[in-house]
Formats: C-alpha cells, sequence, structure tokens
C-alpha cells in the first residue's frame, strides 16, 4: 500500500516536471496551471486570437490527435492561447484549392493496362496524397487520407512551390532545388513540373521512395530525381540553389544542425514549412512518445521517437543565427480555412543567403 502511494506521487511529480520542462502546461488544471500561465505571461485558454477566433489544436497531418510536446495523452487537447506574433515581413498569397498541376497535365497515361495500374496503385499504398491516374483510378484504392487532407496538401503545395518559382524568376529553368526528406515526392514533381531545371529529393523510407520513383515515371517529370539519404548523415558539398526543407525541422532531434545544413547547402534561398509553437519565447519543445511501444511506425514522423520542436521565435533566431541574412514569412489566405495554418501553428518562412 505504502509502495503504491510512493509509486503515484513519483508519477505525479515527475509528470508536473515535465510539463513545466517543456512550457506545455495544456493538460494541468487548477493552481500549477494557473502559475505557470502567470510565470510566461500566457492568459487562459478562452483569450481570442487578433484573427479574433480561439486557437483549437487538435488534428496532426496523420488526422490522429494533435500531440505537441507531447507531454499529455493523446487526447484533444485545448492548448493555451498566446497571441499570434508577426515579427518579420511577409509575402501573402491567395491559394485557391485544385488539383496538382503536374496532376492535371499527366494523369493520363496509356502505356499502363487498367489491371496493371489498379494492381501497382494497391500494391505501393497506403497512400497519403490525393493523385488522380488514367481510368478514372486514385489513390484511394488503398489510402490513408481524408478530405481534410485533400485540401492541405493542397494549399501547401501551391503556397511552397509557387513561391519558389516566383522567387526564381528567369532563372528558374537553370535552377537545381533540393527536397529534404520528400516522402512521396509531391513537393518534388510540382516544383519540377513548374519549370525548375533539377530537383533532387532526399527521403530515408523505402516505402515513401518506391511511391516516388512511381509518381515520377508515371507523370513522366524527367526532371526530378529521387534518392535515399537519411537527414542526419547529409554533407553539404554539393550545392543547391534552393532547399526545402518541409514538415521535417519539428522531427528532429537536432533541429539547428539540419538549419545549418539548409544554410550551407543552398546558395539563393531555404523554405522552411514547420509547427511553431506559439509561447512568446525562444525555445524547443520535447515531444516524446509519439508512438506507443509496438505501434507500428508513421511513415510520416522522424525516425527517433523524441524530437525538438520549435516556437516561432526560436525559427527566425535559429534562422539567424546559422547566417541567413534576410527572413521572409509566406502567408497563404484561402477561402476554406486550412487546419494549422490559418492558426499560425504551422507557418512557412523564406531564410536568403
Ligand atoms: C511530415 S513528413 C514531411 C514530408 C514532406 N517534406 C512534406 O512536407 O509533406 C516527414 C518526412 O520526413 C521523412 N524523414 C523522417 N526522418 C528522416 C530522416 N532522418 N532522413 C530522411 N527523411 C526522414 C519521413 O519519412 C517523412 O517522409
Amino acid at each position: 500500500m505504502l509502495r503504491t502511494g510512493i509509486r503515484a506521487w513519483s508519477r505525479r511529480v515527475g509528470k508536473v516536471w515535465r510539463y513545466l520542462s517543456t512550457g506545455n502546461f495544456s493538460g494541468l488544471t487548477g493552481e500549477i496551471s494557473q502559475f505557470w500561465e502567470w510565470l510566461c505571461g500566457g492568459k487562459a485558454a478562452s483569450r481570442p486570437l487578433s484573427g479574433g477566433s480561439n486557437v483549437k489544436i487538435s488534428k496532426g497531418e496523420t488526422g490522429d490527435a494533435f500531440r505537441s510536446s507531447n507531454c499529455v495523452p493523446i487526447e484533444v487537447v485545448e492548448m493555451a492561447v498566446y497571441p499570434t506574433e508577426f515579427l518579420v515581413p511577409q509575402l501573402r498569397k491567395h491559394i485557391p484549392l485544385k488539383e496538382f498541376p503536374f496532376v492535371a497535365a499527366n494523369k493520363e497515361n496509356l502505356d499502363w493496362s487498367e489491371k496493371d495500374l489498379r494492381a501497382k496503385i494497391c500494391e505501393l499504398g497506403p497512400w497519403t496524397y490525393d493523385l488522380s491516374f488514367s481510368y478514372g483510378l486514385t489513390t484511394r484504392l488503398n489510402s490513408i487520407y481524408s478530405d481534410g487532407t485533400v485540401d492541405f496538401h493542397r494549399f501547401r503545395t501551391k503556397l511552397v512551390s509557387e513561391t519558389i518559382i516566383d522567387l526564381l524568376g528567369d532563372e528558374v529553368g537553370q535552377s537545381t532545388v533540393l527536397d529534404l526528406a520528400c516522402h512521396c515526392g509531391v513537393f518534388t514533381l510540382d516544383v519540377a513540373h513548374r519549370g525548375a531545371g533539377l530537383v533532387q529529393g532526399i527521403e530515408f523510407r523505402q516505402k515513401n521512395l518506391d511511391q516516388a520513383k512511381f509518381l515520377k515515371k508515371y507523370y513522366r517529370i524527367r526532371n526530378a530525381r529521387f534518392r535515399k539519404g537519411d537527414i542526419y548523415r547529409l554533407r553539404s558539398d554539393k550545392k543547391y540553389d534552393v532547399v526545402m526543407c518541409l514538415g521535417i525541422l519539428y522531427h528532429v532531434i537536432d533541429p539547428i544542425r539540419l538549419l545549418e545544413f539548409c544554410y550551407d547547402s543552398c546558395k539563393k534561398f531555404t523554405i522552411i514549412d514547420t509547427i511553431c509553437h506559439k509561447q512568446p519565447i525562444s525555445a524547443y519543445c520535447v515531444a516524446i512518445g509519439k508512438r506507443p511501444e509496438g505501434a507500428p511506425e508513421s511513415e510520416l514522423e522522424g525516425t527517433r521517437s523524441i524530437e525538438l520542436q520549435p516556437t516561432y521565435r526560436a525559427v527566425i533566431e535559429t534562422m539567424r543565427e546559422v547566417g541567413f541574412r534576410e527572413i521572409i514569412e509566406v502567408v497563404g489566405t484561402c477561402d476554406t480555412p486550412i487546419e494549422l495554418y490559418s492558426e499560425f501553428s504551422r507557418r512557412c518562412f523564406i531564410g536568403f543567403k
């Protein structure tokens, strides 16, 4: 009985310490929560954002409950709300939600019989992106996405790719682009299709790489390349005009090293798309326990079970520190609010050399 009591108490103390050390107090109640809010200068969860609505972070990219700086059990979490900060100049873009141009232009490929194509789509799945092919076939044959993620992907792909192409201007056709942790290569293919000279995607997981190589072949995008690579082992001896660091900064244990790599590897600019925590401090939050023991590995996650996720200020300050001369934010607006982006929990930055 005594032992059980001690165990229960030490669990409670450990939990409080973890909340305190990560700055995420959303799962705490009562005095501790209020004390921590007071200490951080934060306000209670009902405080409206500058945009008028309350921030409610509930879903991650995979559609799971969003488990930011994950010391809180996996249920939907109402985060304490901080006003959204805007500390760098912005480039604003309106984003109509449309099918990826490389798909719209190339979806008919009659080199494939319907039977073979169907079998290939099923074999390579489950798919995360909504993609169409000949005979009215789509990745829905074997997929793990919902309607919400279709819009999410269309929004962010256009936001990133169009910005890169616009910034490269007349030099686009001679430009080289590196896409780090490219998953099934949608950004790589999109930027290549929009006219970049050569786009190199790098991905660690074989399953994602197999999908990417199939899509490149199917949609006949010759200026895209894919290879296996671990971002923890990359060397910056080869330089690219542009580096894409999308959806990966918050999945690693050494985000500062990753941003140094981006700086060293780009000749013109790096584009970074990342989750940003809102606490008005420059910090990285520890996210742990994202994969319960025995659960299958998610193809979208990092390769470590622990990761460091940046606050908004940490992204900007680290970018400055590694050398980027000028930093801007690309803000996309859309007729349909896009999860995470419309709440500024996920943001897109460009660092110029
Ligand atoms: C959230 S997804 C982002 C994919 C894509 N860049 C995007 O923005 O949609 C994270 C990707 O990083 C890949 N990844 C995770 N750890 C990696 C590592 N150490 N090296 C290379 N890729 C990695 C995953 O396999 C996954 O494809």
